[in-house]
C-alpha cells in the first residue's frame, strides 16, 4: 500500500510540475521580443544616422518610412527583417556588431513590424 501511495503522490508532483512549466513557457512567450537585447531609442538614433537618407531617396515625397509599410515591406518574418538589417547595414559600411543590429531591429520592429 505504501508503495501505490507514493506513487500517486509522484502523478501528482508531475502533475503539478508540468502545469508550473507550462504556464512558465506561456508566461515567457507572452513577454518575449525578437529583438530582446535591443534598445528602440538607440536603435532609432543609429538608424536616423546611418540608414533614413538613403531610403528617403527612393520615394518622391521623400519619406523612406513608407518602406517599412504594409505596402511597401518585405520582410514577413524576423528572419527576413533581421536580413535585411544586416543586407543594408553591410552596404553602408558602418560595420556595426550584434549590438547594434539588437537596437535597429528593435527600434524597427516596435515602431512598425511588430513581430512577436
Ligand atoms: C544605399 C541605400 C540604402 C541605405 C544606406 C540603407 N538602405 Fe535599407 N534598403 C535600401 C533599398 C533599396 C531597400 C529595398 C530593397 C528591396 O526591396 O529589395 C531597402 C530595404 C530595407 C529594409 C527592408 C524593408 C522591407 O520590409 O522590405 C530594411 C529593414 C532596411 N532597408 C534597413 C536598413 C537599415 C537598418 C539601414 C542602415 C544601416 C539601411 N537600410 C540603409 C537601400 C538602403
Amino acid at each position: 500500500m505504501r508503495s501505490k501511495g507514493s506513487l500517486i503522490c509522484l502523478r501528482l508532483l508531475c502533475a503539478a510540475a508540468a502545469i508550473y512549466l507550462a504556464t512558465a513557457l506561456v508566461g515567457v512567450s507572452a513577454h518575449a521580443n525578437p529583438f530582446p537585447k535591443g534598445n528602440a531609442a538607440a536603435g532609432k538614433t543609429l538608424h536616423d544616422k546611418g540608414c533614413v537618407t538613403c531610403h528617403n531617396s527612393m520615394f518622391p515625397d521623400k519619406d523612406g518610412r513608407q518602406l517599412y509599410s504594409d505596402l511597401f515591406r518585405k520582410a514577413d518574418s524576423v528572419a527576413k527583417l533581421r536580413g535585411m538589417i544586416e543586407f543594408c547595414n553591410n552596404r553602408t559600411k558602418s560595420g556595426w556588431f550584434e549590438e547594434e543590429i539588437q537596437h535597429v531591429g528593435r527600434y524597427l520592429n516596435d515602431t512598425y513590424y511588430q513581430f512577436k
